[in-house]
């Protein structure tokens, strides 16, 4: 046995027993005659103490060991004269008898310490030495209880958890797909799953019921701080349901969820907005409710003074930043700067303060009367100290769009977005499809296989844009952590969406036939979501990025720095596969 004891664990309780730890040498400090050691392992840190009129071989030993040695060390715990208040074990100490060198260890890249002097190339490359830092590890902690209280509340509610192929069918209708070239079927390619959402479908013909599955999905899309090219969904499917049915048990496991992980008691329902209002409001499927700052239309209140801009806009929409009106005109400069940024796009910001005697003062002054300025007060239910911030454009939806993204900036600024603060909001009724203009035709917002509202179908023929789904994304401070609809189970249904979607009855036939097949055969209606694990993690774990929860995530170029993939194959490999590689595209 390498140890009878973890450092995290031994207390005051424990002085005089004997001991021993098995762990990494965190550091090492001279002091005297005295030698200290900080011995760590996953539980944590205790003190091991050499001293050299006890045995003085002993601690010339302990002074030569460097950082991140294996070592195993037996002593006696004791009571510390100076106590480290900050460690849970910053009561004792362990006077050591006997230490033997396990491994030794080069001088690691960056210091293994909660706050490492390593930046994220380096930690990525190495990091398996990364994940020894506590914070780090306590990130794999969290999603480890995570999962473990997901199967349990899965498992008490008759869930069964069924595990579906990694190597599938490549399908049209997603992301780009990630693909596995078969050798025994020369020319062929598998497809990693972007989901597994056709198979728990075919779930629910065969009569499971309910399904969940913890489970790696993989899509080949550009990255951003809340995707990885391989995450994880709670991917859930269930029959004989509506979508209140749904939302209701998955409201339920996000509560226990809470409860379970964060101590946090939500009692309330959460909040349902339809998709219309929320881009109306707020300029977004997935609204931040921390915070108000909804947005107001003001066509009516400022168009047709003559300000060119607003009179040519087909949408001026502002938000009250309550509070904000001591803004200067640098800062106020800086968030004209930000929404013109390119990836916001906007041509520019008008501003509205309110003094404290009421009058309101604007960057378009000369445009506008005191007056039609207090209409506009009273639009935005402005008070004094409060900052009106106005946006227009000759397109709402893109206006609004940018409008959202001032708020955020303003709700960050403001410390709206307080991490320890949680927000839930279900969004419901999407539209069915939207418009691609690089495909020139209609594709299915949420997926193909989803079920329109019954009091929309007639419009499929008519109108299918204005469609909508029986869908719905559970948003946590403004994080889509789930998303999920109610499912066609009619063949003659599901053949007429790929019909609207542009497929030939033969293409449907051949990408989805086994699936309208298998609707042939008494399907039950289905219907179930799926929450992203990784962005739950992160949400309760307070990260920016989704990369530090994952044991070993990829990088933006989704590359793997510490395994260096992907690589390029030898080429017998290549041969064995029946490919050829052409030279890359410059
Ligand atoms: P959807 O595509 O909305 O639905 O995905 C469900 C949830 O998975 C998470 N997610 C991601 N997390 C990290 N990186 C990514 N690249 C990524 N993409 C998605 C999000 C999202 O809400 N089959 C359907 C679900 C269903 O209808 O039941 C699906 O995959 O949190």
């Amino acid at each position: 046995m390498f140890r009878t004891n973890t450092c995290g664990e031994l207390r005051l309780a424990d002085a005089g027993k004997q001991t021993t730890l098995a762990g990494w040498v965190q550091r090492v400090r001279k002091m005297g005659g005295m030698t200290f050691l900080d011995l760590r392992d996953r539980y944590g840190i205790t003190q091991i103490v050499f001293d050299n009129e006890r045995n003085s071989a002993l601690n010339d030993a302990a002074n030569h060991l460097g950082r991140e040695f294996v070592v195993q060390v037996k002593g006696t715990v004791a009571e510390r004269t100076s106590k480290n208040p900050n460690m849970p074990t910053g009561d004792i100490e362990i006077i050591a008898d006997e230490l033997r060198i396990l491994n030794s260890s080069e001088v690691p890249p960056f210091t293994i310490e909660d706050e490492s002097d390593g930046g994220d190339d380096i930690r990525m490359r190495y990091r398996y030495l990364d994940l020894r830092r506590t914070p780090v590890r306590r990130n794999l902690e969290l999603r480890h209880r995570m999962t473990m209280a997901v199967r349990k509340y899965l498992d008490s509610k008759g869930f069964l958890e069924i595990e579906t192929p990694m190597l599938v069918g490549s399908t049209p209708e997603g992301a780009r797909d990630f693909v596995v070239p078969s050798r025994m079927n020369p020319g062929q390619f598998y497809a990693l799953p972007q989901s597994p959402q056709t198979l728990k479908q075919l779930l629910m013909v065969s009569g499971m019921d309910r399904y969940f599955q913890i489970v790696k999905c993989f899509r080949d899309e550009d990255l951003r701080a809340d995707r990885q090219p391989e995450f994880t969904q709670i991917d859930c499917e269930m029959s004989f349901v509506e979508q209140n049915d749904i939302i209701e048990l998955f409201e339920g496991m996000a509560k226990y969820l809470f409860k379970e992980i964060r101590g946090i008691e939500l009692t309330e329902p959460f909040l349902r907005m339809t998709w219309a209002d929320a881009m109306k409001y707020y300029g977004s499927d997935k609204p931040d409710m921390r915070f108000g700052m909804r947005f107001v239309e003001l066509m009516d209140v400022l168009k047709g003074h003559g300000f060119s801009v607003f009179d040519n806009a087909a949408y001026i929409g502002g938000i009250n930043a309550k509070g904000a009106a001591h803004y200067t005109r640098k800062q106020l400069d800086q968030l004209t700067e930000f929404v013109k940024r390119s990836q916001i796009g906007a041509k520019g910001l008008v501003y509205a303060r309110v003094e404290e005697n009421g009058n309101v003062k604007s960057s378009v002054d000369k445009f506008y009367s005191q007056e039609v300025l207090q209409e506009l007060r009273k639009a935005m239910d402005a008070e004094p100290g409060d900052l009106i911030l106005i946006m227009s454009g000759d397109d709402a939806m893109r206006t609004r769009k940018q409008l959202c993204e001032l708020r955020l900036e303003m709700g960050r600024q403001l410390g709206l977005r307080d991490k320890d603060k949680f927000a839930c909001l279900w969004v419901v009724d999407f539209p069915m499809f939207e418009w691609s203009d690089e495909e020139q035709r209609l594709m299915a917002m949420h997926h193909p296989f989803t079920h329109p509202k019954d009091e929309d179908i007639p419009m499929l023929d008519t109108d299918p844009a204005a469609v909508r789904a029986d869908a719905y994304d559970m948003v946590i401070n403004g994080v889509e952590v789930g998303g999920g609809s109610i499912r066609i189970h009619d063949s003659e249904l599901q053949a007429k969406m790929f019909e609207i979607l542009g497929f030939t009855p033969e293409k449907a036939q051949e990408q989805f036939g086994f699936l309208m097949n298998a609707f042939k055969f008494g399907a039950p209606p289905h219907g179930g979501l799926a929450y992203g694990l990784d962005r739950w993690v992160s949400l309760f774990a307070g990260l920016d990025s989704i990369r530090d929860c994952i044991a070993f995530p990829k990088n933006n170029s989704g590359r793997d720095v510490m395994l260096d993939a992907p690589a390029a194959l030898d080429q017998k490999q290549l041969d064995e596969l029946n490919l050829a590689v052409l030279e890359p595209k410059k």
